[in-house]
């Protein structure tokens, strides 16, 4: 395919309201996108090739110029730090990230534990407000660590609040606000400017026709 242009999608939770803005967008999508297990799909109509990521490593493939483009949360970019550029908010799956724990606990005096998905955000987060903290890394189900012991607080995602509910956590700090982002490779925004334009121009007039709804 000539002209091609990839773009990186993270799979799970943005990818729905990702590929619905793609489609507002004006960009032909086929049907096979929402149901399949592929993890590259081409669409030859609009000179595009989707690669399906886990939604943290997205900035990586964009870094690494194998995406041109990537969709990827701020949280992503933030834990992540890689040398990309940021070209759109997109305004979707909203969220933030806060620390959390069981209510009415204090931290303990001696070595605290935060257990986070985000180790650098968080231990950002901490040194910021002084406090010197062991980090413990998880990949999923963080909420378990203060129920069962593991650690003091965590500092996760929340989007609807009901994860927390449910097992009986509680916020304490909102640390930053979250929505997803549209990235991309430096050396693709200078050989590819014009394409990616285009795409950005199509794109920010759903994302502000929908902020003005
Ligand atoms: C995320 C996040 C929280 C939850 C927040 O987890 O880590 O656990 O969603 O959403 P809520 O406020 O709407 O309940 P995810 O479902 O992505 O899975 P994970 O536990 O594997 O990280």
């Amino acid at each position: 395919m000539k002209d091609l242009l990839t773009i990186a999608m993270p799979k799970g939770r943005i990818f729905e309201e990702a590929a619905e803005l793609l489609r507002q967008a004006g960009f032909d999508l086929p049907p096979e996108f929402d149901d399949s297990r592929k993890l590259i799909i081409d669409v030859e109509e609009e000179r595009f090739q989707f690669i399906l990521a886990k939604p943290m490593d997205v900035p990586t493939y964009v870094e690494h110029g194998v995406a041109d483009l990537g969709i990827a949360g701020k949280d992503v970019m933030l834990e992540e730090e890689r040398d990309i550029y940021e070209l759109l908010d997109l305004k979707i799956s909203a969220c933030y990230l806060a620390v959390a724990g069981i209510p009415g606990t204090k931290m303990n005096e001696v070595a605290p534990k935060v257990a986070t998905k985000y180790p650098n955000v968080a231990a950002a987060y901490f040194r910021e407000q002084g406090e010197q903290v062991e980090i413990i890394k998880l990949n999923g189900s963080i909420e378990l660590a203060p129920l069962i012991g593991l650690s003091d607080r965590i500092v996760d995602i929340v989007s609807t609040g009901r994860t927390l509910k449910e097992n009986g956590l509680v916020e304490y700090e909102q640390i930053v606000g979250i929505t997803s982002r549209l990235i991309v490779n430096p050396v693709s925004y200078r050989i590819k400017d014009k394409r990616i334009s285009e795409i950005v121009d199509k794109l920010s007039r759903v994302v502000n026709e929908q902020a003005a709804q």
